[in-house]
Parts: C-alpha cells; structure tokens; sequence
C-alpha cells in the first residue's frame, strides 16, 4: 500500500505532537491552579474535592490517583490541582521515560510524604518498571538491587507514602494489577460548548483579549469539545484580530480566522477531515483498518486512535465495527454526500 497521502488538494496537515509541545509552553499561564477555578468535570472534581478535603483533615497523603480520557481534556492540569490543593511538591515524569527500574528508583526514594509522583502516558511503562511499582505503590517499599547476575542482591528500602498521579488516553491498555493499585479512577469526558466558553473567557481575561459572548461560543464550538484546542484556537484569533482588526474578537471575526486556519464550522481540522476524507475515498466508506488507514495518509496510527479518532467516534463521524473503521452519516454528511440509508430512509 502506498505510504504517499491519497488525498489530493489538502495542505500538509498539522504535527499533532508539535501542536501539543507549542500548547505546553503557552499553557501554564491559562491553567487553573485550584478545583474551585477548574471548569467542567463537574462529578470528578466534586469527587476530588471530598478525597482531597478528607485527606487534608486527617493530615493523610491522599489515595493513587489514575485519570483517563482523550487528550487535551485537563489530566495534567488536575495532577498539579491535586498536589497544590495538598500544599505538596508534584514530581512530573512520562511513562516512555522509564525503561529500568534504576529510571525510577532514584525518584521514588527521593519523595517525601504526601508528595505527588505524576506519571503521564502511564499505559507506556516497560513491563519491568511496572512490576517494580507494585510494591512502591501497594506498601511503599522497592527493593534496591546490588550486584550482578547469581551475586545480585536485593535490599528492602522503605519510602515515604507518596501519591501517584497516573494520567492515560487508554485505559484499557493498562494491566490490571497496575489498575487495582490505584484508590480512585477518573473519566475526563469532552466539554460542552458552554464549558469551552467560560474556559475562553477566563483565558481571554488572563492574555488580555477583549472578546464577546457570541465570539467565545464560536470558538468554543470549533474547540472538538477540548480546552487545549480552545485555548490555542483563541490564540491564532487573538493573533487574526489584532493584525485584521482592532484586536476584539466578536463571532464574525472568530469565523473568519478560524476558518483561514483551516477550522470548519465543527471544529475539524485538515487531519481530521483527510481521515474521514480517506475513508470514504480510498475505502469506500469503510470498514478499513486503522493500519491501513494510517499508512494511506501516512500518519503515525497511534495518533489516529489516540488525537484523531475519540472526538470522531464520540460525534458519530466514525463508527468502531469488529471489521474496522466505517464513517457515519454524520461524516458522510459532513464531507457532502448523502447518508448511507439514503435522505427517504433517514426521515422515517
Ligand atoms: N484551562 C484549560 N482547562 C481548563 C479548565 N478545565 N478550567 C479552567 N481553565 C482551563
């Protein structure tokens, strides 16, 4: 199968992995420090906010924590609510980042009680690293391995009791000892628009940005129901607005340079629109496997299942079969050609 896209006509699509790393060094200034300014989420922060009050009265370090859900949705930014809301230190690491047991010995023993360890990408740790976190996480205790093959030792090592914060966009892929070791599990699901919003205004407040309801909504409708995306969409309008305009963003103004960015109206971008594009082009409207899919528009499959696909699937652009990968009406629409059932059938 060609490596080489299919689709012909599209710009170059963005590097979702490049997007996330610019997101990264423009977000800590746009992100809640506390539960009471986190918006949406609404059961898990009312969870949380219980766990952490409780915890803070008894003078505890609160429970493992493992939240899921698509990216860009705010794990990260509750594993910092979290270890701030307990006046404690967060240690921040990446499941890719620890291959051996000696990657995390070193972090694990230089906690303190009550000190937040934050794992992102959780489901990508070796095997022998997450063995090697049983024992710190269940009863706080590793062994310290000296030595070399039939004269290796083992020696006990007691940690303080610290509080892992596991972040992953695939739950299912974690094991389930490493699952049942963690005292409460969180779902981060898509925001409403009126969510994304509120979490526009409050970063438009924050950069400075003069902007009105009508142009936060249409911002937040075109944010694939992702705060990450609201807030770097809102900073290519600001951008638009202040080279175009007098610098406020109204609706008007947000349409147009959102759709220059290559935004439309629901919220996807080149990407997006070049895998249901694919699809229904290459494939016939499915099923096709997400292998396939990938290599015909030569991306990374991994960022299909985890930056592209969840939002498609929520929305019914794409439905999941035990075949693959079909595109849904909502898709079929969307690019501009009628249901699969046909309009007649569709009314009835
Ligand atoms: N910025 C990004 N995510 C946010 C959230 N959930 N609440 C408030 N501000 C945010």
């Amino acid at each position: 199968m060609s490596r080489e896209p299919s689709i012909k006509g599209e710009d170059q699509v963005e590097e979702p992995i490049e997007e996330r790393k610019e997101d990264e060094r423009f977000a800590w200034n746009l992100r809640p420090l506390t539960l009471s300014e986190y918006i949406g989420q609404k059961d898990v922060v009312e969870s949380l906010q219980i766990a952490l009050t409780a915890a803070l009265k008894r003078n505890e370090p609160v429970e493992h924590i493992l939240l899921h859900g698509p990216p860009g949705l705010g794990k990260t930014t509750l594993a910092h609510i979290i270890a701030n809301e307990m006046q404690s230190k967060i240690t921040h690491t990446a499941g890719p980042a620890l291959e051996k047991p000696i990657d995390i010995v070193g972090i694990l023993s230089n906690l303190d009680s009550g000190e937040v360890l934050f794992i992102d990408e959780i489901h990508r740790l070796s095997r022998t690293v997450e063995e090697y976190l049983y024992s710190a996480m269940e009863d706080f205790e590793v062994n310290f391995i000296y030595g070399k093959g039939a004269f290796a030792k083992t020696l006990p090592y007691q940690l303080k009791h610290f509080t892992m914060v596991g972040a992953t966009t695939r739950a299912g892929m974690l094991t389930p000892p490493l699952r049942d070791r963690f005292g409460m599990i969180y779902h981060l699901d898509y925001y409403s628009p009126d969510e994304l919003a509120k979490v526009v205004k409050r970063s438009a407040g924050i950069l400075g940005v003069s902007i009105d309801e009508d142009g936060s909504m249409e911002i937040a409708k075109r944010s694939r129901g992702t705060p990450r995306i609201a807030n770097r969409l809102l900073r290519r309008v600001r951008d638009y607005a202040e080279v175009n305009a007098d610098g406020k963003i109204t609706r008007k103004l947000a349409d147009e340079a959102l759709s220059k960015e290559g935004v439309d109206h629901a919220g996807l971008d080149r990407l997006d629109r070049m895998y249901l594009k694919t699809i229904m082009e290459n494939y016939n409207g499915g099923p096709v496997g997400v292998e396939a899919l990938a290599a015909t528009i030569n991306e990374e499959s991994n960022t299909l299942v985890d930056v592209v696909e969840p939002f498609l699937l929520k929305t019914g652009f794409v439905i999941r079969t035990p075949a693959g990968r079909r595109i849904g009406d909502t898709g079929r629409n969307h690019l501009g050609y009628p249901s699969e059932s046909g309009p007649q059938q569709r009314l009835l």
